[in-house]
């Protein structure tokens, strides 16, 4: 059996990469058990921004959206994205926090937990790849389905990333118990040939029962192709957005690849009839997020910037803007010249958030400065000093004097020196009078202002202290 099967990204990655991750969840629900239905493997709904978007923008408490989406979604497991040891927010938390949010997600409804790093470093998803195994091994045990345990390789191109890098790491991966490898191809840098060569590579060196999961986007409009040739290789799963907000900075669009494998060994068995209910249903929502102005049809375009200068399209635009601040717009071949230079002095990292700012960032300074390292924010310093991470190459050392200039450089997995912070800031929500649930504490620790702001208008409105404000809907951030 070669059947290939589908992650829909309908409920997160399609409207975080079309819509700024704006979909609220009453727009989910209509067709929820309509999506149940479908056969997918999983439905990506929860982690990523959704986290902070439900919270900042739509005034919704996001556990209370995982609660939802559970509820509707009695059969296909719901999928969640977890940045490693920064969980849902950005910055390294303490492992007790770690284990807590692990816990929790699985608690309140998730399936399915796929955890990268940024940096590609072991050390960094370790502590949740544990947490993972100890309460997905419990759900797991009442349901195969549920509690499965998804480790990620952010993919990249560049010198050292050749076939052995990406099969040494997802085997360092498998090792440590994660149930499915994903390539993730958040930048749509993964090329059809390449894909094919990858999985192959894949396939032949990790464990039979060990499915491989391509994670791509269409940005560059080579996402359809990607996933072909992946699957003539033999992934298991492909992760797909329906048409109304697929393609484009989202996934390729579901209904052709499920058109296209019909009839043939890697059919999904997916009724593309069944999906015309659900996708009308979407094509209203797209448009009304559209008339919200925070969808731009222009992100269904094909952009081949990225294909042209091997850096992402959003690391693309940041460096753009940030040359147009300084009135140096005529700078930016020196400075797409100037990328390599600087991401090879720090020992490759994958250019992706947040190494793809620290790196951009840091090309522009040199440029603009006219001397290389003359300016360093604390962020490229952090990165030399290994304060994200082990970076995949030495760093070199004649760049790492300028940028550190003495600073003491870490070797040990940077959440070594976090103490335990549950405690700390559970008392800190109590205090302040938002707790009602543990599910805030994590809520507070992810997004400690925006988390501030939902609570005051959640209190607000279940008081009836402050009506207007409640009737607002939106609390002032
Ligand atoms: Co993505």
């Amino acid at each position: 059996m070669s059947k290939v099967f589908i992650m829909d990204t309908i409920l997160r990655d399609a409207h975080q990469s079309q819509a700024a991750t704006r979909m609220r969840t009453e727009q989910m629900i209509p067709v929820l058990p309509a999506l149940d239905e479908i056969g997918y493997y999983s439905l990506e709904g929860w982690g990523g921004a959704t986290f902070d978007s439900c919270m900042r923008y739509l005034n919704e408490d996001p556990w209370e959206r995982l609660r939802t989406l559970r509820k509707y979604l009695k059969k296909t497991p719901i999928q969640m994205l977890l940045r490693g040891q920064n969980l849902l927010g950005y910055r390294n938390y303490a492992d007790d926090l770690v284990e807590k949010v692990v816990e929790k997600s699985f608690e309140n409804g998730i399936g399915v937990i796929r955890v990268f790093d940024a940096l590609n470093d072991p050390r960094n998803i370790e502590s949740s790849m544990r947490a993972i195994k100890k309460y997905g091994g419990q759900l797991r045990a009442q349901d195969p389905a549920r509690g499965i345990c998804e480790a990620a390789i952010s993919y990249t191109s560049g010198p050292v990333y050749n076939l052995e890098y990406f099969v040494k790491l997802a085997k360092t991966y498998e090792d440590m118990g994660a149930d499915n490898i994903c390539i993730k191809d958040m930048a749509n840098l993964l090329l059809p040939f390449d894909a094919f060569e990858l999985v192959t590579a894949l396939k032949k060196a990790l464990r039979p029962e060990t499915k491989i999961h391509l994670h791509t986007h269409n940005t560059t409009g080579t996402g359809d192709m990607v996933n072909l040739m992946a699957i003539k290789a033999g992934v298991d799963i492909v992760d797909t957005a329906l048409s109304p907000l697929g393609n484009g900075t989202s996934q390729p669009a579901t209904e052709p690849l499920v058109a296209t494998l019909k009839g043939t060994e890697y059919d999904t068995g997916i009724d593309l009839e069944k999906l015309i209910p659900i996708a009308a249903h979407f094509k209203k929502v797209a448009a009304e997020l559209e008339k919200e102005g925070v969808l731009n049809p222009k992100v269904r375009q094909v952009d081949v910037n990225t294909l042209i200068y091997q850096v992402p399209g959003g690391m693309l635009s940041n460096l753009m803007n940030q040359l147009k601040k300084a009135g140096k717009e005529d700078k930016l071949q020196e400075v797409l010249a100037e990328v390599p230079k600087v991401r090879r002095d720090c020992g490759y990292p994958p250019l992706v958030t947040p190494s793809s700012q620290i790196v951009g960032t840091q090309a522009v300074m040199n440029v603009v400065m006219g001397e290389r390292y003359k300016m360093v924010p604390k962020e490229t310093r952090d990165l030399f000093a290994g304060k994200y991470g082990q970076l995949p190459m030495p760093v070199d050392e004649e760049a790492a004097e300028k940028v550190l200039k003495g600073a003491p450089r870490i070797t040990y997995r940077p959440a070594d020196d976090l103490e335990p912070e549950y405690e700390k800031l559970k008392a800190e929500v109590v205090s302040k009078g938002y707790y009602t649930q543990e599910e805030d504490v994590l809520s507070y620790a992810s997004f400690p202002e925006v988390a501030e702001n939902f609570f005051k208008w959640r209190k607000a409105k279940r008081d009836g202290v402050d009506t207007d404000l409640a009737k607002t809907g939106v609390y002032p951030v």
